[in-house]
């Protein structure tokens, strides 16, 4: 049957999602845009340790090697065949060219192999949709409006969501995004990447010595960490620990201090002005987005703080992966074969 005159979805409706837009090969399987099937989340950080970050191309070469393998994991995870499957769904934007590229020429074979629908899915709106992964239904639950901080290596923006594909940027980061500011920190204070579940196992050990600066930007909606990384970065160097030491163990006490003042820093500034804008929109509900939603304190401090439910996924669907992809697919149209990838994408 010809792409597009496929009849309209059946009542169950299982679909693939694929997210290749930077340094993870994740795929996913997802009924009804809520139940997980199986989502299977193939890292590079192995691959460019020994580069201190990703390497673009490098990246896109192991896409092209993990997308089969994974592909079928997924589908064995799920106990499905690529019969199964009513939709392939792909990330198109944002993130890297070459990995985009990647992901979206596949999907777009397995689509047009199979006969399938093709659907092209925005990364970050994916994060804002993992919180439907947790069973979370607004016509059952808290219901829209929801203030939703999408918060990862990228980006770190807050928007308003006021229904099924409708959103409003309230505000961005000026300069670092969150998870980028916890990876800097990881690499002045020695340890590997991704730094964001380093920092925060470090700050675990700390008995709160040190406060830094919170950076409020006070009168706009936006954020901004890189004086807080150049706070981090003196006061690293007033305890001996930057620059490193040739062969000097650096004392994980003070590691802990530093590590622990950051973080402390970064979530009052991202729960403070998630919950002041929750107050203001007067929302029915505050979602947690992208990797460093799996930040143990922003988790916490954001409970306690909120006047209205919280709406977290769990940890392992905060970081990038497939399922966020077939779940926010599964209230999105269907794409051409002329589907484009979108590094600069945004949402609202
Ligand atoms: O959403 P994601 O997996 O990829 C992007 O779309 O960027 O987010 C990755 C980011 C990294 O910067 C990583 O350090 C951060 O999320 N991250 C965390 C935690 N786990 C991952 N940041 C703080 N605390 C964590 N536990
Ligand atoms: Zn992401």
């Amino acid at each position: 049957m010809a792409l597009g005159a496929r009849p309209s979805y059946s009542e169950h409706m299982l679909i693939m999602g694929i997210e290749t837009s930077c340094d993870d090969t994740a795929v996913g399987l997802v009924v009804d845009g809520r139940t997980v099937l199986s989502s299977v989340v193939g890292s590079q950080v192995e691959l460019h340790a020994r580069y201190g970050g990703i390497v673009p191309e490098v990246a896109s070469r192991q896409h092209i090697l993990s997308l089969i393998p994974i592909t079928q994991r997924a589908l064995d995870d799920a106990g499905a065949s690529l019969n199964d499957v009513d939709a392939v769904a792909v990330t198109y934007g944002p993130g890297l060219a070459g990995s985009l590229l990647v992901g979206v020429n596949f999907a777009k074979g397995q689509a047009l192999g199979r006969g399938l629908p093709l659907i092209g899915v925005n990364h970050l709106e994916a994060h804002v949709y993992a919180g439907w992964l947790l069973g979370f239904d607004p016509s059952e639950g808290p219901g829209f409006p929801l203030m939703c901080l999408i918060a990862s290596g990228g980006h770190t923006d807050l928007v308003l969501m006021e229904g099924h594909g409708q959103y409003r940027l309230l505000g961005r980061t000026r300069d670092d995004a969150a998870g980028e500011a916890f990876d800097k920190v990881a690499r002045v204070l020695g340890m590997g990447f991704p730094g964001g579940p380093l920092v925060q196992k470090a700050a675990e050990a700390a008995v709160g010595k040190e406060k830094l600066t919170r950076p409020w930007l006070r009168g706009s909606n936006d954020f901004s960490f890189s004086g807080l990384k150049t706070a981090v970065l003196h006061l690293a160097q007033a305890k001996g620990l930057y620059p490193p030491e040739e062969g000097v163990e650096p004392d994980p006490q003070q590691v802990a201090e530093v590590a622990a003042a950051f973080q402390a820093s970064l979530v009052d500034v991202l729960v403070g002005k998630t919950v002041d804008l929750a107050r203001q929109y007067d929302v029915q509900g505050i979602l947690l987005g992208g990797g460093v939603a799996a930040n143990g304190p922003l988790r916490q401090q954001m409970e306690e703080a909120s006047p209205v439910p919280v709406i977290i996924p769990p940890v392992s669907l905060c970081t990038d992966n497939g399922a966020m992809i077939a779940a926010c697919a599964y209230y999105r149209e269907q794409s051409g074969l002329d589907l484009d990838v979108l590094p600069s994408l945004r949402l609202g």
